[in-house]
């Protein structure tokens, strides 16, 4: 497995790879890498001769500069892991490399970035879109992957992809969860023990919510029902829980069985934010 700090020399070494005929996956992470990572990385060398991963945590994307601070870090154990999942080439840059000069391009997605996520973080989406451009112009992949775990963060993608032309598909990887049904993050590593166990509410909440729909009960007394649980499970608080169009990410307000919905969580355990969704069908 190669590994570049620096995009020139990447640049140079991708350039020959394509020159030869090979076809280039891009699996963009921040590091602290869990399987959930590792299955996009499965993904990727299932469609392409060569994967590339990137670990680089992105600043423009953090709206709370703790989370920033905070965020894990686990380098040694991120370039085993993708050595042993058969990654091709690492890139790992640092801010300079990254940014230079200081970023004064914004991104506004309309109403994909004003909900949910875009509404709880600010300025959240229009920093992935910066980096994940970046990247995409360093590496020119022919395919990128993403989790369905940050599913507004697809969307956001699919849409920045079709706007500026990037001439590649997005792939969706489907979320990996813990034995619990906690979807993997790589926040789960700051919980407490006993904020580990409180955090499978999300994905039981995911799950309540979903068989409750299907049986007929209106989306107000189900969500009544999802704030209560959660909020009575020690440490845990929930920040929201929505039913959305998928596609548009337009909030529903009752059940619309003419659209492909999905239920979207985000909640506290403690100090860490944590997200969860799942499609009703
Ligand atoms: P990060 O949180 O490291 O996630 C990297 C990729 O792994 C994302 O596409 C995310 O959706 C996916 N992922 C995370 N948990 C997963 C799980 N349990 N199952 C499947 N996939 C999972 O998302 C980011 O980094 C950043 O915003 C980034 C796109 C790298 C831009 O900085």
């Amino acid at each position: 497995m190669e590994i570049f700090k620096q995009i020139a020399p990447l640049r140079a070494r991708l350039h020959g790879l394509r020159k030869s005929g090979v076809s280039i996956g891009l699996v963009p992470t921040m590091g602290a890498l869990h399987q959930g990572h590792i299955s996009l990385v499965e993904a990727s060398k299932s469609q392409n001769t060569i994967t590339v991963a990137t670990i680089y945590i992105n600043p423009t994307q953090f709206n709370n500069p703790n989370d920033h601070q905070n965020y894990p870090k686990t380098p040694e154990k991120d370039i085993l892991m993708l050595q042993n999942a058969g990654c091709d080439v690492v890139f790992c840059p640092d801010d300079h490399e990254m940014y230079a000069e200081k970023s004064r391009v914004n991104f506004d997605f309309g109403n994909l970035d004003k909900v949910m996520e875009g509404k709880f973080r600010p300025g959240h989406f229009s920093g992935v879109a910066l980096v994940v451009s970046k990247l995409f112009n360093i590496v020119q992949p022919d395919r990128a992957y993403f989790g369905q775990k940050d599913w507004q963060q697809f969307a956001v993608i699919g849409l920045l992809v079709r706007e500026l032309k990037f001439n590649f598909e997005v792939y969706s990887v489907p979320i990996l969860r813990e034995p619990d049904g906690l979807a993997m993050s790589s926040r789960n590593l700051r919980l407490t023990t006993s904020q580990r166990t409180s955090a499978a509410i999300l994905y039981q909440s995911l799950q309540m919510a979903r068989k409750a729909i299907k049986s007929g009960t209106p989306l107000e007394a189900v969500k009544k029902a999802v704030s209560e649980q959660v909020n009575k499970t020690s440490e845990m608080k929930l920040e929201y829980f929505e039913l959305a169009d998928s596609k548009n990410l337009t909030i529903l307000n009752d059940v619309d069985n003419s659209v492909s919905s999905i239920l979207c969580i985000a909640g506290y355990a403690g100090e860490i934010r944590l997200i969860d969704n799942m499609f009703l069908d």
